[in-house]
């Protein structure tokens, strides 16, 4: 009786121990490294902040309103991603036609101009 005990004791020990691997109570926590993730991109969420904070203080109708159109509206990007400038104009590749932009600023990180990409090639959306 004493020694079923002991053997039930041992084997609960090793099955505890089994599952007790900290690895599959814990998985290791997932470290993002690519904080740009581009799977889904909305104009509201992802866009908008970029342009807000990269563009608007030109391109709007109320202030300086220096630039090309309006973009404190999706309409006012959309029309810039549809007739190709934007991206051309975020990428430093100007043309006769294009410039660069930010104009006289410093290009735009890979991770915004990434999504800026992404979304016009999803359709520019209003989303
Ligand atoms: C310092 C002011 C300024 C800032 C900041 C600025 N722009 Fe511009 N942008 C202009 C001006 C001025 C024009 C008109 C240039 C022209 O037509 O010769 C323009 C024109 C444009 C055009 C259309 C002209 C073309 O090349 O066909 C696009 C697209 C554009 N800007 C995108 C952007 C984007 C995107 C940002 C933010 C990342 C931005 N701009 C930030 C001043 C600015």
């Amino acid at each position: 009786m004493k020694k079923g005990l002991i053997i039930c004791c041992i084997v609960g020990l090793f099955s505890s121990c089994y599952n007790d691997k900290g690895d599959k109570l814990y998985p290791a926590p997932i470290i993002i490294t690519n904080s740009c993730d581009t799977t889904t991109i909305t104009y509201a969420h992802d866009i908008a902040p970029i342009i807000n904070t990269y563009c608007n203080n030109c391109h709007n109708t109320g202030g300086s309103g220096a630039g090309f159109g309006d973009f404190s509206t999706c309409a006012g990007v959309q029309t810039v991603a549809n007739n190709g400038s934007l991206l051309t104009d975020i990428n430093f590749t100007p043309t006769s036609r294009h410039q660069s932009m930010p104009q006289g600023g410093t290009k735009l990180s890979d991770c915004n101009i990434n999504k800026i990409t992404r979304w016009v090639h999803l359709g520019a959306q209003n989303n």
